[in-house]
């Protein structure tokens, strides 16, 4: 079976994450997919809106961190990059359903997404800083702009987790329901959706994102940072304590 399945039906496209045995973490692999899958739906007349979507019990546990380090996002067209940029400028409408665990970009593909609903298990993590790294996909300036800067303070410098109440609260999510129907109440909404003027809804999406050029700035100004940073000292000790399965040791860093 995929790690990514994708199902087309009446006008909205559904992307599952489905690699539970690894919590969802995404590969190079799956992120070319991902990317493949984006940008070919922002060409397909067939699809009116995009609905991202994991499992009832995890949404996504960030990236692959094995695969990562074997293939460290080097270059703008890289797997990741790639699949940022077509989440980013995707034009049309998209729907999350989040339950569990929502990791690393796990939580930040969401402020990316036009609607998100969420199960009262979903635990959302931005830990950069915990792993010697930087925010990314525009995380540094959106999550400022939607939380408050201290409570984005909070999210990304402290990188513990928040769950689904605190989320909703902040605005991140629009709805909570029980993880059994997260996956259902996405897919009604983008049914709604699907059967509005797509003209309209694209415009309204756009005028509403009139800050797309600096976000996309931002995710290729973090994108640099992050590609540097992995290579350094504390992102080695962190991603070596995760594959080592023990805690990390910054004191001397
Ligand atoms: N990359 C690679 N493998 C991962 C992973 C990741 N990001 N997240 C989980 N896995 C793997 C685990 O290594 C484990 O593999 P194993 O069964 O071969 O030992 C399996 O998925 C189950 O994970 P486990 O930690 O036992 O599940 P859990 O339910 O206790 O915890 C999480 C789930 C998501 C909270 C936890 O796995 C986690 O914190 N993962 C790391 C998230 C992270 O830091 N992501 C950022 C990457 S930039």
């Amino acid at each position: 079976m995929s790690d990514i399945l994708v199902n087309t039906e009446a006008g909205v496209q559904t992307i599952t994450l489905n690699r539970l045995d690894k919590k969802n973490s995404i590969t190079a692999a799956m992120y070319a997919a991902l990317a493949d899958t984006v940008e070919q739906a922002q060409n397909d007349v067939a699809v009116r809106v995009l609905v991202i979507q994991g499992h009832e019990t995890v949404f996504c546990a960030g990236n692959d961190i094995g695969d990562f380090l074997n293939h460290p996002p080097s270059s703008p067209d890289t797997p990741v990059f790639r699949f940022m940029r077509a989440l980013a400028d995707f034009s049309k409408p998209t729907v999350a359903a989040v339950c569990g665990p929502a990791v690393g970009i796990g939580t930040t593909l969401l402020f990316h997404c036009d609607l998100v609903y969420a199960g009262d298990n979903a635990a959302f993590a931005m830990p950069f800083v915990n792993l010697g790294i930087c925010p990314e996909f525009a995380s540094t300036l959106l999550v400022p702009k939607m939380f408050g800067y201290h409570r984005a303070a909070e999210a990304l410098l402290l990188g513990e987790p928040f769950f689904a109440e605190a989320a909703l609260e902040v605005g991140l999510v629009n709805r909570i329901v029980p993880p059994t129907e997260a996956n259902a109440l996405a897919a009604q909404q983008a049914r709604k959706l699907a059967g509005k003027p797509l003209s309209s809804l694209i415009e309204t999406k756009r005028l509403m994102k009139k800050d797309h050029a600096a976000v996309v700035e931002r995710i290729g100004e973090e994108g640099a940072i992050f590609s540097r940073m992995l290579g350094e000292p504390a992102a080695r000790e962190a991603f070596g304590a995760f594959m080592e399965k023990r805690k990390p040791d910054f004191s001397k860093l």
